[in-house]
C-alpha cells in the first residue's frame, strides 16, 4: 500500500485545518456562482464543500476514503465514495473543483485529467490546487536520510505526485483542455503543532515501515529539520509549494 491507507477525519480537521484556512486563493481562481454545479473531487470531510452549498452551488463531493465521507455527509454534503482516477461522469459539470487531493492520485494522472475533461460540460473549468514540483523537499529530504541512516525503504519518503507547471500544463492540453492560467508558488504554511503530528497524519506509509521504532524515527527527523523548519518559538513551518491551475474544456 503506497498511497494513504485511510484517514481519521476528525484528527486531520485538528492536525492540518489550515488546508481549509489556506484555499482562499484557489477559492477566487474557482468563482463559483450560485447555481453552478460543482464536482470537489477529493471533498475529503466536506468543508469547502458545504461552503461552497451555502453559496447556493449545487456540489457533489467525490472522495475515496470512507471517515472523510462519513464527515462530510455529517455537513450536508451530497457525497459519493470513488476513485478520482476512474471518474464516471459525463457532461455534468460546470466546474470540477479540487483542493489537495490530486498529489494523492499517483497511478495514473492523465486518467485523472480524461475523467475531470469528460465529466464537465463544454466551456467547463477545472480549478485545482495541490502539491507541486518541490512541495515539502526539505521533509522529504529528511525523511530519506534517516531512512537512509536506518536501512529503511527511502522510497516510502515521496510517494505522491508533485509536478511542475510545465508537465502538468502539457498533461492538460494533451488531453484537450485550455490551459488559462497554471502557477507554482512557495505556500510555507506554520502548523498547530509539531512536525511528528504532521508526519502522523500525512506519512503514515513512511513510518508504518519502522513499527513500534516510529515515534524514535520521528524525534531524528524533527531533530534534523529543527534548523530550517522551526522558529526560536517552537513553531513548525511546513515548506509547501503549490500548484495552482485553471483550465477549461472547449465549447465544441
Ligand atoms: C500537501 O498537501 O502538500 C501534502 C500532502 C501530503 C503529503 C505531503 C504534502
Amino acid at each position: 500500500m503506497r498511497s494513504h491507507p485511510g484517514w481519521l477525519a476528525d484528527e486531520y480537521e485538528k492536525q492540518a485545518r489550515f488546508v481549509f484556512e489556506e484555499a482562499e486563493e484557489i477559492l477566487r481562481w474557482l468563482d463559483a456562482r450560485p447555481g453552478e454545479r460543482i464536482l470537489d473531487l477529493g471533498c475529503g470531510s466536506g468543508v469547502i464543500a458545504q461552503r461552497l452549498m451555502r453559496q447556493g452551488c449545487n456540489v457533489l463531493g467525490l472522495d475515496v476514503d470512507a471517515d472523510m465521507l462519513r464527515a462530510a455527509k455529517a455537513r450536508g454534503v451530497t457525497v459519493v465514495r470513488g476513485s478520482g482516477e476512474q471518474l464516471p461522469f459525463e457532461r455534468e459539470f460546470d466546474a470540477v473543483f479540487s483542493n489537495a487531493a490530486l498529489h494523492w492520485m499517483t497511478n495514473t494522472p492523465q486518467s485523472v485529467a480524461e475523467g475531470v475533461f469528460r465529466a464537465l460540460k463544454p466551456g467547463g473549468r477545472f480549478v485545482a490546487e495541490f502539491g507541486g514540483h518541490g512541495n515539502v523537499a526539505a521533509i522529504i529530504t529528511g525523511l530519506r536520510a534517516v531512512a537512509r541512516r536506518r536501512g529503511a525503504d527511502e522510497s516510502l519518503a515521496a510517494i505522491w505526485y508533485f509536478p511542475s507547471p510545465e508537465d502538468y500544463g502539457a498533461l492538460l492540453e494533451r488531453t484537450g483542455f485550455g490551459v488559462e492560467r497554471i502557477e507554482l508558488a512557495p505556500r510555507p504554511t506554520l502548523l498547530p503543532g509539531s512536525l511528528g503530528d504532521w508526519l502522523n497524519v500525512f506519512c503514515p506509509v513512511f513510518l508504518a515501515q519502522f513499527g513500534e521504532e516510529a515515534p524514535a524515527v520521528i524525534a531524528e527527523v524533527e531533530d534534523l529539520l529543527r534548523p530550517v523548519l522551526c522558529d526560536s518559538a517552537g513553531r513548525w513551518t511546513v515548506d509547501y509549494m503549490r500548484l495552482r491551475v485553471l483550465a477549461r474544456k472547449p465549447r465544441r
